[in-house]
C-alpha cells in the first residue's frame, strides 16, 4: 500500500506547465480544470488527487497539510514566507522576474513614494533593506494601472516579455528576484509519506532537468 497524495495547483499557466512533469511521475488528471467546475480532480491513480486553488493560496494549503505537495511561484513563496514548507525542487517553469517598474521620467511628489503591488511583504522588505522609505499600497491585480491613474508612483510586479509594461507606457526599473515555480512539500508529509514523495520528486526533477 502506498500513501495517498493530494497535490495543490493553480489553474492556467502553472497547471499547464506542471502537467508534463506530473505525467513523468505517471500522474495524469482525469478532468481539465479549465472546463470542469470541480475543485478536487481525480487522476489516473485512485489515491492521487489534485486540488485546484488560487496561486496565492497554494502555500497555505500545503503549510497546513490540506495538500501534501504543491506547485507555487517563487514570488508567491517569498510573499508567504515559507513557514511549514519544504521547497526541495525548482521546476524551472513559469519563469519571470520580480521587478520595480514605472515611468522612467516620473518624479514622485513625496520623499516617500507610493508603491502599488500584490507583493506587500516582499516590497516592504526590498525597500527597507536599502533604507528607502516607501508607502505600500496593496492591490490584487492589474498593478500596471496604478501609476497611470495616480494611485501610485511605482509598482512591484512580475515581468516576463515586458509587453504589459510597454503597452501601458511603463518600463522595468529595478530587478528584485528571478522567479520560477517550485515544488513545495508539507513538512509532516515529507516524513510520513517519504518514499512516495521521494519517488514523485525524482520523476519530476528528471523531467524538469533539475
Ligand atoms: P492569483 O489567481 O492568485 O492572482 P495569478 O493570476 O498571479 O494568481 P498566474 O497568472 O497563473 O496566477 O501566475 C502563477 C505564477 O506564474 C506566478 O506566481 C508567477 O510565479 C508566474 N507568472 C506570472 N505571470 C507570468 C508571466 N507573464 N510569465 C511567466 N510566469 C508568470
Ligand atoms: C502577469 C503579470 C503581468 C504580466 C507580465 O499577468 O501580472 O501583468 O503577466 O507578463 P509580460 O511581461 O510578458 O507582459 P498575467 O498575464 O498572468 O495576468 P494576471 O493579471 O491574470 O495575473
Amino acid at each position: 500500500m502506498t500513501a495517498p497524495l493530494t497535490i495543490a495547483l493553480s489553474k492556467g499557466r502553472i497547471f499547464k506547465e506542471t502537467l508534463p512533469l506530473l505525467a513523468a511521475a505517471d500522474i495524469v488528471p482525469v478532468d481539465d480544470p479549465d472546463t470542469s467546475r470541480k475543485l478536487i480532480l481525480d487522476t489516473n491513480q485512485s489515491d492521487v488527487k489534485l486540488v485546484i486553488i488560487r496561486a496565492t493560496d497554494v502555500p497555505t494549503y500545503v503549510q497546513h497539510g490540506a495538500a501534501d505537495l504543491g506547485v507555487a511561484g517563487k514570488d508567491v513563496l517569498l510573499e508567504h514566507g515559507g513557514e511549514g514548507l519544504y521547497e526541495p525542487l525548482d521546476l524551472k517553469i513559469a519563469r519571470c522576474r520580480l521587478m520595480v517598474a514605472g515611468d522612467p521620467n516620473h518624479r514622485p511628489r513625496s520623499s516617500r513614494p507610493r508603491i502599488a503591488t500584490k507583493y506587500a511583504n516582499t516590497t516592504r522588505r526590498w525597500f527597507a533593506d536599502q533604507g528607502r522609505q516607501v508607502e505600500v499600497i496593496k492591490l490584487y491585480g492589474s498593478m500596471e494601472l496604478a501609476p497611470l491613474v495616480g494611485l501610485a508612483d511605482y509598482i512591484v510586479d512580475v515581468v516576463d516579455t515586458g509587453n504589459t509594461l510597454k503597452a501601458n507606457g511603463l518600463a522595468p526599473l529595478e530587478h528584485i528576484a528571478d522567479i520560477s515555480s517550485r515544488l513545495i512539500v508539507n513538512k509532516a508529509a515529507m516524513k510520513m509519506k517519504h518514499a512516495r514523495i521521494k519517488a514523485v520528486m525524482a520523476s519530476m526533477a528528471a523531467a524538469a532537468g533539475a
